[in-house]
Parts: C-alpha cells; sequence; structure tokens
C-alpha cells in the first residue's frame, strides 16, 4: 500500500481518485480534515477496499508509526500542508506547525520504519514530497524560468515553510540516506479546488453576481497547470525520479492574473450568459494588493521532461475550459464547501 498525505484537499484528492483508476496500489490516505480537506472529494470511493481513509495529524507520530507499520507502506506521498499564501500572512502559526514540524515529524517516523525494513523493502521505500515553485521566490519580467538550481529565495510565511520543509527532507536523504524525491510545482487549477484560491473564487463569485476581486494591478503571472497534469508528473517522479533529486514540474503556461480572469469571463459568456446579457467582465473590482506579492512565477521542467519523458497532457485553454465546465456541473458541492467558516474568511480577507 501506499500512504497519502493530505489526500482529501484539492491535489491529493484528484491524486487518490487517478491513481485508483489507473489500477495503483491500494491506498492509506491521512488527512486531519482541516478547511481544506473534504470527503466529498472521495465520495467515488466510497466502500471501495483499495481506499483507507483516516483522520489525523501528520504530525502525530504514535499514529503514522501505526499507519506505516500496520499497513507495510512501501511509498509515502506527502499531499498535507497549509497551502494558502493569504492565510499565511493573516496567520502564520498552523503553516509553522504542519509544513515544517508536521513535515519533521513524518519523516522521523517514515525514517524509523524505513531503516527496519528487510533490505529489498528499504531498496524499494520512497518518500515522495510535494512542494512547490513558490521556494525559489519571484521573477523579474526577463529573468529565465525557475530551475532545479535556484537559489531559495521564499517570501511568504507559506513559501518559507514549504522551503524548511524541502530543506527537511533534502537533509534527511543526504544524512541518513531516507529515498526521497522532492517535486516543486506551479500554480495547480481543476476540479475540486476550494474557492479561496483565484480560479474557482472567480468561477464562484461571478456565478453569484459578485465582485471578481483583482489584488493590485493584476499584472502578476503565474504558470498554470492542470491538476491532472501534475498527478501524473507525481506518479513518474514515484515511479522513475533519482533519490534525492529535484524536479521542477510546471505547464509552460505564463498568463496574468488579470488574462485568466478574463479568460474565465469569456467562458462563463458562453457556457452560462448572466440573465441581463451583460459580460461578467463587468463584475472585475481592483482591490488592495496581497503584502510581499511574488510578481512573477515560471517553471523550467526540462528536467523532468527529459529524464522522466513527462509532458502536460492539457493546455491552458483546454483545461479551463474543462475546469469551468466541472464548477458548472457541481455547483451543489461549492455551495457544500462554501460553509459558515468560508464566509468569515471571505468577510475577513475582503473586507474593505
Ligand atoms: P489543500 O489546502 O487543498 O489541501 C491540503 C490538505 O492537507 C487538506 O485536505 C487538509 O485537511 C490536509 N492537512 C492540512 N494539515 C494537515 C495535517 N497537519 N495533517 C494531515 N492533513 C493535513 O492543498 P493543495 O492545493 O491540494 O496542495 C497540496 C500540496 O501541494 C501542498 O503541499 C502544496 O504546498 C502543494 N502545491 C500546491 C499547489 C497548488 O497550486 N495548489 C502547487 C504546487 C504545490
Ligand atoms: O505557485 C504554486 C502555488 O500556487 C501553491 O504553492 C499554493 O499552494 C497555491 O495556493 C498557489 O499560490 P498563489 O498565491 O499563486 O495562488 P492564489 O490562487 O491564491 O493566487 C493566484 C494569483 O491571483 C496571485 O497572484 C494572487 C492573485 N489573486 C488571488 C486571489 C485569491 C487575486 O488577484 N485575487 C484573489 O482574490
Amino acid at each position: 500500500m501506499i500512504l497519502v498525505t493530505g489526500g482529501a484537499g484539492f491535489i491529493g484528492s484528484n491524486f487518490v481518485l487517478d491513481w485508483l483508476a489507473g489500477g495503483g496500489e491500494p491506498v492509506v490516505n491521512l488527512d486531519k480534515l482541516t478547511y481544506a480537506g473534504n470527503l466529498e472529494n472521495l465520495a467515488p470511493l466510497s466502500g471501495d477496499p483499495r481506499h483507507v481513509f483516516v483522520r489525523g495529524d501528520i504530525g502525530d507520530r504514535e499514529l503514522v508509526a501505526g499507519l506505516l507499520t500496520n499497513h507495510r507502506i512501501r511509498a509515502i506521498v506527502h499531499f498535507a500542508a497549509e497551502s494558502h499564501v493569504d492565510r499565511s500572512i493573516h496567520g502564520p502559526e498552523d503553516f509553522i506547525e504542519t509544513n515544517i514540524v508536521g513535515t519533521f515529524r513524518l519523516l522521523e517516523a517514515a525514517r524509523a520504519y524505513w531503516s527496519a525494513l528487510p533490505a529489498a523493502e528499504r531498496d524499494a521505500f520512497r518518500f515522495l514530497h510535494v512542494s512547490t515553485d513558490e521556494v525559489y521566490g519571484s521573477l523579474a519580467p526577463d529573468d529565465p524560468p525557475f530551475a532545479e538550481t535556484n537559489q531559495y529565495q521564499p517570501n511568504s510565511p507559506y513559501s518559507a515553510s514549504k522551503a524548511a520543509s524541502d530543506h527537511l527532507v533534502r537533509g534527511y536523504h543526504h544524512t541518513y540516506g531516507l529515498p526521497v524525491v522532492t517535486t516543486n510545482c506551479s500554480n495547480n487549477y481543476g476540479p475540486l479546488q476550494f474557492p479561496e484560491k483565484l480560479i474557482p473564487l472567480v468561477i464562484a463569485n461571478a456565478l453569484a453576481g459578485k465582485p471578481l476581486p483583482i489584488y493590485g494591478d493584476g499584472r502578476q503571472i503565474r504558470d498554470w497547470l492542470y491538476v491532472g497534469d501534475h498527478c501524473s508528473a507525481i506518479r513518474r517522479a514515484l515511479a522513475a525520479g533519482r533519490l534525492g533529486e529535484v524536479y521542477n514540474i510546471g505547464g509552460a503556461s505564463e498568463q496574468a492574473n488579470i488574462d485568466v480572469v478574463h479568460t474565465l469571463c469569456r467562458i462563463l459568456d458562453e457556457e452560462r450568459p448572466r440573465a441581463d446579457g451583460k459580460p461578467y467582465t463587468e463584475q472585475i473590482t481592483y482591490v488592495k494588493d496581497r503584502p510581499g506579492h511574488d510578481r512573477r512565477y515560471a517553471i523550467d521542467a526540462r528536467k523532468i521532461t527529459g529524464e522522466l519523458g513527462w509532458t502536460p497532457a492539457e493546455t491552458f485553454e483546454t483545461g479551463i475550459r474543462r475546469t469551468v465546465r466541472w464548477y458548472l456541473d457541481h455547483q451543489p458541492w461549492v455551495a457544500n464547501v462554501t460553509s459558515g467558516a468560508y464566509r468569515d474568511w471571505i468577510a475577513k480577507h475582503y473586507a474593505g
């Protein structure tokens, strides 16, 4: 079996669903079910014996040790994290606790378990650490995209906590020989993303007749990747990634935020026109910028493409239309996750 952490969140649940659909080994899914974790994401697996869900914290040493031993885990795919930059600015402590301390405790449990395995199983064991391009900081307009050799320059409490976790993972390989592979991916979008992040937030607000908030001048650039393509890259890195190596993952799809929002408005105009016939762009509203806002991310994915043969299947145009259609077809899912806690966050963060 494999142990997936954070498998009730956006990317983790997409990964578990794709993994099992593709005939992968059974999964133990360890998730704390924070505001971002949602069991409804895993509803298609209800009653499926290949999926064992455990509600718990990656920082719970005894729980993790028991799961590793009792299920004879052969690989850990570590998604669990606090993942939202804006929340890390309002309250960084949970980010330190889960992303740094939690990853440290998970590594310790993995090391103890792995060290005691018989030789063949020890050789086959993998710890795949899922990380972000934000650890590299922010690019100037003419800078080349982030390569694996770029210096770490994290600029937010979120990216700093992820950078710290990457360093711990690296240290556990270098010092103890733990068989790790790290992936650093760009911005994901697709089904099951919590509507605090730009793309699902804009779709939800557009349909609800609410403002579409653009931070600052809206010219910040992100390199968007469809979530299914991130999952396929992780599967490749898990299967064939070289131990101790880092692989950057991205869609070669740099877009300014305002252009992403215009694209979403255009697709919504076609797929679900406003009752008054006006374009959704009328709802665009410029708001105060995010403090410390990184200006540009872009990924050089030549290493994973060259070494592991990975390429994305979706372009931004195909992936974004698929995504809009998914949200239009899953309005009850959106209604369920935008609970009281979600409304409190929106009221606090976008106040004024
Ligand atoms: P998410 O916020 O949607 O999901 C995180 C999941 O982790 C949730 O289900 C949550 O309940 C769980 N979790 C949080 N703390 C936990 C703890 N202490 N113990 C167990 N479970 C816990 O995040 P996401 O967008 O799916 O991101 C997943 C991973 O991918 C993160 O490590 C993130 O840094 C990384 N990543 C995300 C993106 C992106 O664009 N979303 C891009 C690159 C990398
Ligand atoms: O680059 C990978 C990272 O991408 C991941 O590590 C993070 O977990 C993930 O959340 C994402 O971080 P961003 O901060 O880039 O994503 P977010 O969707 O929050 O914002 C995308 C861009 O849109 C960013 O420049 C901020 C801007 N934005 C966001 C929101 C929520 C707005 O202009 N308005 C908004 O209301």
